[in-house]
């Protein structure tokens, strides 16, 4: 079953084509990856998954309801760990994890538990009663992790997970990316870390400048083109994925 469908996708930031006429579809329980260098559109796409934004052009469904006429029930079902830090820096952990419950009308006694339960996912549960000003780097994205886990989503958005995360702490995003894939989560992610797309994804779709060259499994990739995912991409693009041009 499809969770995500889109055709013809376009958007337009005035006259700026950031996402070119793509095809996709993103089955049920698998972990799909947007790569491709800054500014090839891969966050563009999560917003309109996410019906942050609509499309310019094209057709997008997401469980089969479409963007424009069903976002609320869409975003009822789906989590987003977005590319930027947008926790509230007045609020401390675990009042951001409360906060956020109450958009999904997550009752307060359901949502004092969901908040325990998601700090200990995380590893974060000492940090509860701390200011977010007060955590570093890659503890926000911990946060933002389990932020995005609140309403149970059957669809999860996450728009470069890792970023800035030392060794120790992805493979520990990484587990628990994988732990909810085996409870039939959707993962949808955008990286730039090849071995991150290789350890987790099921199927990658390699962007450049707004459009998708191709998509398939990474090891399906790297038998085809003989090398690992950095050198599939720099033969399908003619350039490395860190935007050197050979
Ligand atoms: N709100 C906006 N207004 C105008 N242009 C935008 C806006 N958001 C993105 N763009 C442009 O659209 C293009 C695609 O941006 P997008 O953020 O989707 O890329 P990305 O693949 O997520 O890049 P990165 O790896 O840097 O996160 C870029 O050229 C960017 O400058
Ligand atoms: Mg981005």
């Amino acid at each position: 079953m499809n969770i995500v469908a889109a055709k013809g996708l376009t958007k337009d930031y005035g006259s700026l084509r950031a996402v070119d006429n793509i095809d996709f579809e993103i089955l049920k329980g698998e972990c799909f990856g947007f790569l491709g260098p800054n500014g090839a559109g891969k966050t563009t796409v999560m917003l309109i998954i996410h019906c942050y934004m609509p499309p310019t052009s094209g057709d997008i469904q997401v469980f089969g309801l479409d963007v424009a006429k069903s976002p609320s029930l869409i975003k009822s079902r789906i989590g987003v760990m977005p590319q930027e830090n947008n926790l509230d820096p007045d609020l401390t952990v675990f009042e951001n994890l409360i906060v956020y419950a109450r958009y999904f009308d997550i009752s307060k006694r359901v949502s004092l538990s969901l908040a325990w339960e998601l700090l200990d996912f995380v590893e974060l549960r000492e940090k509860a009663p701390v200011n977010i000003k007060s955590l570093s780097g890659g503890m926000k994205t911990r946060l933002l992790l389990a932020r995005s886990l609140i309403n149970n989503p059957e669809l999860l958005i996450l728009d470069e997970p890792t970023i800035g995360l030392d060794p120790h702490s992805r493979h520990s995003v990484w587990d628990k990316l994988n732990d909810l894939k085996s409870k039939n989560t959707t993962l949808i992610l955008t990286t730039h870390y090849m071995d991150e797309a290789e350890k987790l994804c099921d199927r990658v779709a390699i962007m450049d400048s707004g459009k998708i060259i191709t998509i398939d499994s990474p090891s399906r990739l790297m038998s085809m083109y003989k090398g690992n995912l950095e050198e599939v991409y720099l033969k399908l693009t003619g350039r490395w994925l860190t935007g050197e041009v050979t």
